[in-house]
């Protein structure tokens, strides 16, 4: 007998960082996602994982206890790559445990239980990566207890991620932005104002654009951006984004660049390999409450 479960993997639209002290942001899932297969089995849990990390089986006991378990985890995630490996992690690990307790979970008791493991990686994380990794879809999210959730309906634009290959520490950049409170409030305030501005023009990717690069610019002036990410969003705009970005908490991670046609998501990711940067075309996956 065993359990499975996975959580999807997210990028963030617009609004990371202000989000952490109660502006919205908009995050959509993707379609690379944690897979987790629990078997229970006498002695101390194990953990196998593919890609390995430090912290997984500090998450898995947090969740699971010391004894019981062998854990399986498979991800097509990147870690610490701004993607919300940690939060696919923990929502794929509650809805493995209750799928082998024979429980039917709903939404907001899953987000509920993974938020200790996403403390783990994170400290003081908002939560809006494990909201969209349990809903899968494009959502609305502001932090709260519990917080407020809206789903949004993405026009049919798609995007192009480009990887710099570099981790980025989440919990350091939070606590980075955090340091600079309250000289850098009008910065986060300016990300809020700038997510209205993107629901109102997420059916029109030429509008969206300007708007997504404009907050790659105010999260440049918070300090999180890196020369790496700088680069690829300059390289995305010359080879004809409608716009582009960090996403996540940046010191690394991925950029990704907005395109509306075949055409241009062909010449970003030409651009792309030239300059030897790995990529990965998605669009927005899964509505809210998928399973
Ligand atoms: O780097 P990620 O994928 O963990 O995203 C972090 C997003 C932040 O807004 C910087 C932090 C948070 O908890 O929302």
């Amino acid at each position: 007998m065993s359990g499975s479960g996975f959580g999807y993997g997210k990028l963030i639209l617009c609004g990371e960082h202000a989000v952490v002290y109660g502006h919205p942001a908009i995050a959509f899932a993707v379609d690379l996602r944690t897979e987790v297969t629990l078997t229970p089995c006498p002695g101390p849990t194990s953990v196998w994982a593919r890609p390995d990390d430090s912290r997984l089986l500090e998450a898995v006991k947090t969740l699971l206890g010391e004894e019981g378990h062998e854990v399986r985890i498979v991800s097509s995630l990147p870690l610490g790559r701004g993607m919300g490996s940690s939060a696919a992690l923990g929502v794929a690990l509650v809805r493995a445990a209750a799928d082998l307790a024979g429980e039917d979970l709903d939404p907001d008791s899953t987000y509920r239980r993974a938020m200790p493991c996403e403390r783990i990686f994170h400290g003081n994380p908002s939560g809006l990566d494990v909201a969209v990794s349990i809903r899968g879809g494009c959502i609305h999210f502001t932090r709260g207890e519990p917080p407020s959730l809206l789903p949004l309906r993405p026009g049919p634009w798609r995007v192009v991620v480009l990887d710099t290959e570099e981790v980025g520490d989440t919990a350091a950049l939070v606590a980075s932005v955090a340091a600079g409170r309250p000289g850098v409030d009008p910065t986060l305030h300016a990300i809020g104002a700038l997510v209205g501005r993107c629901v109102d023009s997420l059916g029109d990717a030429r509008r969206l654009g300007p708007l997504l690069t404009e907050n790659h610019l105010l999260l440049a002036a918070l300090g999180v951006s890196t020369s790496h990410l700088d680069d690829l969003v300059r390289l995305a705009l010359e080879a004809g984004a409608l716009g582009a970005k960090l996403s996540g908490a940046g010191g690394g991670g991925v950029a990704f660049a907005l395109a509306d046609s075949d055409r241009t998501t062909e010449q970003i990711r030409e651009a792309a390999v030239q300059r030897g940067v790995p990529h990965h075309v998605c669009r927005p996956v899964g509505s809210r409450g998928a399973p």
